[in-house]
């Protein structure tokens, strides 16, 4: 009950409370005492050190990015303002199988985007990444996946193209070992993307295996978002089947105009892989378009015959999001580089990634509306970003993905409550991942709170204008300590690297 006469470190007073689990809201004021949510109920008479008046406002749980790329961009920015000024007090990084160890390969690819500073020491596996995160101290907590492309890259240098040797998967389950031991959430693959398209469910099935056994989640951007999309969902779970993992399916997706609706029998493979007692879920950013590596859509022959995973893309439809050294490219269409350079559409991709190298991204706009509200609306799916907030034009969905769930999608359109929304964005991610304390609004749980008015919040971002907050999310708290007010970043750095199941 209320502890009425005592004194907080922090009083948020008459807000209305979404507390994370999928209940209805209720009406109360959150006393905050150190890291720690310590009273729930009517704090009239109790004071405090900080007093914050959030009457006709909701606050929640701060949300958990189950889906994000900024493993590097943490230490490089630590006040992560694209996601703390929307609300994220944790993030996932370590998705789609590219992980923040070992060091060197890690740094290969994300080093070139987020450029560290010079304080940040190159670090030793995840127990070396996880401690790193504790020195900088970003301005919110990160828990991490264990990325098997970058593995694979270490365990067998050049030569991609074929199975594994015994003492090549010895070596990547010894690694995923370590970082499990370390603290980490699971085990991460990246299908569409090299090395990890060269290999066999079998090779990732036995990598998987070690994670399992340490109770941790197999997340996977599946082999194929298009015509294949519903075997490399089978795929996914028979991983999960052969072992023991709960199952992440990354960024639910029907790509394609041509395979748009097939995300009806996918959410019924899941389903019915439930039935059997598998833990399956996905994971979903708010729009249209995706964003990825250029070089990942000419492997799959996206721009030619859709073979790939992506199914059938046409130039009109990519934008140059990033293209390092080529600023003036970003923000473009494909279609006006096949213009101007008169050239085929997969050689002027080509002619891109020879100019700017092999970090060029790209918006790619490849689902269908309909597909995007089913998976949103269906109970297996969790929010998260998949934003990589490099170049001048990143997908918008890196400043504005919780915001736009909680304006267009639940206040404008009704596709969810908004009791649901703040579930799926924060108490059912911090189950999965098996985040302690966090994701819920009770007595005892961390203080990682978000503030926003359900009347107004909206996304500002946009493909011409993508950095820019949203409106309506006034304050953001991490472990106890106002991190954005009044919409505005405080400096504060309390986040912490956090550690499975461990508070
Ligand atoms: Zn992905
Ligand atoms: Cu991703």
């Amino acid at each position: 009950m209320s502890t009425s006469h005592d004194h907080f470190d922090l009083i948020l007073r008459g807000g209305t409370v979404y507390d994370g689990t999928g209940d209805e809201p209720f009406s109360a004021d959150i006393g905050v005492t150190g890291d720690r949510i310590t009273a729930l109920g009517d704090l009239s008479k109790a004071t405090a050190k900080e007093d914050i008046d959030v009457s006709g406002m909701a606050v929640s749980p701060g949300f958990i990015d189950v889906h994000s790329h900024d493993d590097f961009h943490v230490l490089s920015s630590p006040d992560v303002e694209h996601n703390t000024l929307q609300g994220i007090t944790t993030v996932v990084v370590g998705n789609c199988g590219f992980g923040a160890a070992p060091y060197e390969v890690a740094a290969g690819r994300l080093g070139d985007l987020f450029e560290l500073p010079e304080a940040v020491k190159p670090w030793d596996g995840y127990a070396g990444y996880l401690a790193t995160i504790d020195q900088v101290k970003p301005s919110l907590n990160v828990a991490v996946l264990i990325g098997h492309n970058t593995l694979r890259l270490d365990a067998m240098g050049d030569n991609q193209e074929v199975p594994p040797s015994i003492d090549q998967v010895t070596l990547m389950a010894g690694w995923v070992a370590e970082g499990m031991d370390a603290g980490a959430v699971g085990f991460s693959t990246g299908l569409i993307y090299e090395p990890g398209r060269f290999s066999m469910t079998d090779e990732i099935a036995a990598v998987a295996t070690v994670a399992c056994g340490y109770g941790g989640v197999y997340a996977s951007h599946i082999r194929n978002e298009g015509g294949g999309l519903l075997e490399a969902v089978e795929e996914a779970i028979i991983v999960g089947e052969m072992s023991g993992c709960s199952v992440q399916i990354s960024h639910h997706k029907a790509s394609g105009s041509e395979n748009w609706g097939r995300i009806e029998q996918s959410l019924e493979l899941i389903e019915a892989a439930r039935q059997r007692g598998l833990d399956v879920t996905a994971d979903q950013y708010p729009y249209t378009s995706g964003s990825t590596r250029l070089a990942a859509v000419l492997q799959n022959r996206a721009l030619t015959d859709g073979s790939g995973g992506f199914g059938l893309v046409k130039s009109e439809d990519v934008l140059i999001a990033t293209a390092p050294g080529f600023p003036t490219y970003e923000g473009r269409s494909l279609a006006s580089f096949v213009n101007e350079w008169d050239l085929p559409a997969e050689d002027a991709g080509q002619k891109i990634l020879d100019e700017a190298g092999e970090n060029v991204y790209v918006v790619i706009f490849m689902m269908g509306e309909g597909d995007v509200r089913r998976v949103m609306a269906h109970p297996t799916t969790m929010i998260g970003t998949d934003g990589i907030p490099a170049g001048s034009k990143p997908h918008p969905r890196a400043w504005g993905t919780y915001p736009r769930i909680l304006g267009k999608y639940v206040r404008e359109e009704g596709v969810i409550s908004l009791h649901d929304a703040i579930h799926k964005m924060s108490g059912m991610p911090a189950d999965k991942f098996q985040l302690a304390g966090r994701g819920v609004v009770r007595e005892g749980a961390f203080a990682d709170l978000v503030v926003f008015d359900p009347d107004t919040v909206i996304d500002t971002a946009t493909y011409e204008d993508p950095k820019t907050p949203p409106t309506g999310m006034p304050h953001v708290i991490v472990n106890g300590s106002v991190v954005v007010r009044d919409g505005v970043h405080t400096h504060a750095r309390t986040g912490r690297a956090l550690r499975r199941g461990r508070e």
